[in-house]
């Protein structure tokens, strides 16, 4: 670690305070104590959350009179307000209520706050949880530095389907690796606990189901069995929630036929019930009103009951709750303790978060001074960039760039963009000057090599018109590298596209530079899983960079120049055609299965098209290669009580340092009900110097071996397990089996 940011790290210890430790119970009582002395009115403005007039990320269709309503105690938390000053405004009206009870501010803190990180499906790629961790980390302390308490993050939806805009939002498909991703993140966020000044609550969202809107559709309905519920889409909730999560956001989609904000089985049942969530539940904005849009709810009273009676405990920006609880109570239709319910475990979080003790102390000028100017910040962005980075394909070992090339051209919409770069969680809250383009990055390592630049067309337009300069700029050059691919607001809520190829004409412009016969580097940049056939049979080096933030331009350069051998994995399968979709690498197997390659007749596959995707989950390349041998797995046969260890070694077989995810699968061969072809159990990011090789060993045990069953009954049924270990799921090295008595 550098000396900046061992000094860095060490202030900001100094400096963060953290309360004295007070018991739950404590707190429970306190809440109590408060609860007795508050009006229904007061209780039901608990519930209500406003967003900054000045900030919007949702519709606003109501006008309000913020400063009045919290001094007369009608809002408990806001949203979209940052910064010291602007806290401290709000914070202020709070205090001059009857009761003096601290607002909560709340932001979308998705990839980085001043600093911004790789959005997080590129963050995911990295398979790191300790650079996640970090990231979030840092998220925190800058976002808490300028007065936030808590940010909705992490999103943890399983995605399987690349058409929808929120993907890039997401860890991917997998649950297992969802769930680990989900812990590194509520941990970064959440830091020390809640109580120092630099974590904020974390807020698990979006519950659930979302992620498998159908077609692709922000938004749409969601039909899913419990079977897949409970084994894909719930797993990375719990993992955050056993992590600690502060928070959870329910979700705008109806789960088979029932709104998530009034979902009784998720909120109630699953997860203040089974799971014994003791935190609160904040509705989507606006999704406690849109009940009546959904056909579900009468009209936003009938709204307002429903979702309470389910369990969502703040309303965010539907006004539902403000218009409509107190008529509600006093006409006997809702019970008093339903709302003393959920006030409780607002009042709990705001008294752990100390805000009680100093309304203020998360809004610190100094502090947020700091937060902004700390270059350790970058350093770790940018090494988390490079991380994030994938290798799809390297032909001829065309990359790292070497020396010899005299001059280098970048073309494309996106060579000079920085603000594309942040991605479409940021582009409000980021440092817009410290983001570093593709073509800064690259001048700042390209030492004796000359730069050329052309754009040749622009994202997402139908012109031609700078191809011509384009070609003749490629012509003068040794090698090519293009930035391609979506603007930054293409990706994000409500940005579902039905056509998820390279945009515009960026893939003509490849055709006509690739024509000129000279070597071509090809960077896709987007926030989803593109389409890009042509370019990945015909272009000889590809990388996906995703949009990686702050230091994007930097860590791109370190890749390309080979200071940074690339070690990113998919956690999205690319699948060859939209009419794939929605394509994972854990599917179920059929009665018919189909082999790769052209479709023997009466199986399940297309006969137009074979049914193995582009790139499957968890592919990625290396400027080195790995060999996986000596297979070894300690026991044939085990108990559930029992459990085995699987060890091999990895070599790292290459002229160059490098890092290698090693990915664990299970395929359970008869269960009831069925399950998957495939199923990542584990992982390991190991780096090996050049020529070194180490033992790996994964432990399986009961927990790797579970599932939930047709009663969503955890359970591990006896029978034949194969095991199966690569490079990615469709790059299995090893293979063994073992029985499970
Ligand atoms: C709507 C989004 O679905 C949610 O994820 C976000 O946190 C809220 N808007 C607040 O901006």
């Amino acid at each position: 670690m550098s000396k900046i940011s061992v000094i860095s790290i060490a202030l900001f210890l100094l400096l963060t305070a953290k309360l004295p430790a007070q018991s739950s119970s404590s707190f429970d009582a306190r809440a109590d104590a408060l609860l007795a002395k508050m009006t229904l009115e007061e209780k039901i403005g608990q519930l209500n959350q406003y967003s900054s007039p000045q900030e919007l990320t949702g519709p606003q269709e109501k006008k309000n009179n913020i400063l009045a309503d919290i001094q007369a105690g009608k809002v408990g938390s806001m949203l979209n307000v940052r910064g010291v000053d602007q806290t401290t405004l709000y914070q202020k009206a709070a205090m001059e209520s009857r009761l003096h009870i601290p607002l909560l501010f709340g932001l979308d803190v998705i990839h980085g706050y001043h600093t911004t990180f790789p959005i997080p499906l590129a963050e995911a790629s990295s398979w790191d949880m300790e650079a996640i961790e970090a990231a979030s980390r840092v998220a925190a302390t800058e976002a808490s530095a300028s007065g936030i308490h808590w940010t909705f993050a992490p999103m943890v939806d399983i995605a399987r389907d690349p058409r929808w805009g929120r993907v890039m939002e997401g860890a991917g498909e997998d649950p297992y690796l969802g769930s680990q991703i989900a812990k590194a993140r509520v941990l970064g966020f959440q830091g020390k606990g809640l109580g120092s000044t630099d974590a904020v609550m974390a807020c698990v969202k979006h519950f659930a189901g979302y992620g498998a809107a159908i077609g692709g559709r922000d938004y749409n309905s969601v039909d899913m069995s419990r079977n897949t519920l409970w084994n894909i889409y719930l797993p990375p909730f719990k993992a955050a929630l056993d992590a600690g999560a502060a928070t959870f956001m329910n979700a705008f989609n109806t789960l088979n036929g029932i709104p998530a904000t009034g979902n009784k089985y998720l909120l109630r049942d699953i997860l203040k019930g089974q799971w014994k969530f003791d935190g609160f539940v904040v509705s989507d904005w606006g999704s406690i009103g849109e009940m009546t849009a959904h056909g579900y709810a009468e009209d936003q009273a009938d709204a307002a009951k429903v979702a309470i009676a389910a369990g969502t405990d703040m309303d965010m920006e539907s006004h539902s709750y403000i218009d409509h609880l107190k008529a509600l109570v006093e006409s006997g239709q809702i019970k008093e303790g339903l709302i003393n319910d959920a006030v409780k475990r607002i009042l709990i979080k705001k008294f752990q978060m100390g805000l009680f003790e100093d309304p203020y102390r998360f809004s610190d000028k100094d502090r947020e001074k700091r937060a902004i100017s700390d270059p350790a910040a970058l350093v770790l962005a940018r090494s988390v960039a490079a991380k994030s980075i994938v290798l799809l394909k390297n032909e001829h070992h065309l990359l790292p760039l070497s020396s010899h090339e005299k001059t280098i051209a970048l073309i494309g919409p996106l060579v000079k963009t920085g603000r594309e770069m942040k991605g479409a969680w940021s582009i409000g809250w980021g440092k817009e000057e410290h983001v570093v383009s593709l073509y800064e990055g690259m001048q700042k390592q390209a030492g004796h090599t000359r730069l050329l630049y052309a754009k040749g067309c622009e994202v997402n337009d139908t012109s031609r018109a700078g191809f011509g300069e384009a070609i003749e700029v490629a012509k003068q050059s040794d090698i090519i590298v293009m930035a391609v691919g979506e603007n930054a607001g293409m990706s994000g809520e409500a940005r579902s596209r039905s056509n998820i190829h390279i945009p515009g004409v960026q893939e003509a412009l490849i055709k006509a530079i690739q024509a000129t016969g000279k070597p071509v580097v090809v960077l896709l940049m987007s926030g989803r899983p593109l389409l890009f056939n042509w370019t990945a049979d015909h272009v000889p080096a590809i990388l996906c960079t995703w949009f990686l933030g702050s230091e994007a331009g930097n860590a791109i350069a370190d890749v390309l120049y080979g200071k940074y051998n690339p070690s990113g994995k998919l956690t999205m399968t690319f699948p060859r055609t939209e009419g794939q979709i929605p394509i994972y690498y854990n599917y179920l197997n059929t009665g018919r299965p189909a082999p790769d390659g052209p479709l023997p007749s009466f199986r399940s596959g297309y006969f137009d098209l074979e049914k193995s995707p582009r790139y499957a989950f968890g592919y990625g390349l290396s400027y080195t290669t790995f060999e996986y041998r000596d297979l070894q797995i300690s026991k044939k046969n085990i108990t559930a009580e029992d459990s085995l260890t699987v060890s091999f070694t990895l070599k790292n077989t290459g002229a160059r340092d490098g890092a290698e995810v090693a990915q664990l699968y299970l395929r359970d061969l008869v269960a009831k009900p069925v399950r998957p072809v495939k199923e990542l159990k584990d992982f390991k990011k190991i780096f090996l110097k050049a020529g070194e090789s180490q033992t790996v060993i994964f432990k399986i045990g009961k927990d790797k071996l579970s599932f939930y069953d047709k009663d969503l009954n955890r359970v591990e049924q006896p029978g034949k397990f194969e095991l199966m270990i690569g490079g990615a799921s469709d790059e299995i090295r090893l293979r063994g089996y073992f029985d499970l008595h």
